[in-house]
């Protein structure tokens, strides 16, 4: 390799890096929602408030938190259901349609089935599943 060869390859190198650093806080912004709860946490509106399963009557869903992790609880069949709404391609937040009992990421075009398998999509992995629990009227889910 020549010395003029190795500095052209140096400075594309320190390039790219740089383009690294520059977009990932942007891709962090684009897309930030991420599952990093753990435990059994209780399921709370965007404001904190309790949401209860009194609230969730039969059709009915929510979206609301898990320590700041968006979720959908519904309920179905006189059960309650519970999903994380990130999506598994790039995260962004999928909502619940009970008409045609899918999920749906608006980003691009996801689609899971109420299973909260892939049915339509880039989506490589399933919605993941939530334990679902009452306690004294209150969701806990894990
Ligand atoms: Fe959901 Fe891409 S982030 S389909």
């Amino acid at each position: 390799m020549t010395r003029r060869g190795f500095f052209e390859k140096l400075i594309a190198a320190l390039f790219g890096a740089s383009g690294l650093a520059f977009f990932a806080p942007a891709l962090a912004y684009l897309y930030p929602n991420k599952n990093f709860f753990s435990g059994t946490r209780e399921f709370v509106d965007l404001n904190g408030r309790t949401i209860t399963a009194e609230e969730l009557t039969e059709g009915a869903s929510r979206v609301g938190l898990i320590q700041g992790s968006p979720a959908i609880v519904f309920r179905r069949n006189n059960e309650l259901l519970a999903f994380s709404a990130v999506c598994t391609h790039f995260g962004c937040t999928v909502a619940y349609e009970p008409a045609d009992e899918v999920f749906v990421c608006p980003c691009h075009g996801g689609e899971y089935d109420i299973e909260g398998n892939v049915i339509e999509g880039p989506p490589p992995k399933p919605l993941t599943k939530l334990k679902v629990q009452i306690e004294s009227g209150k969701i806990l889910l894990s």
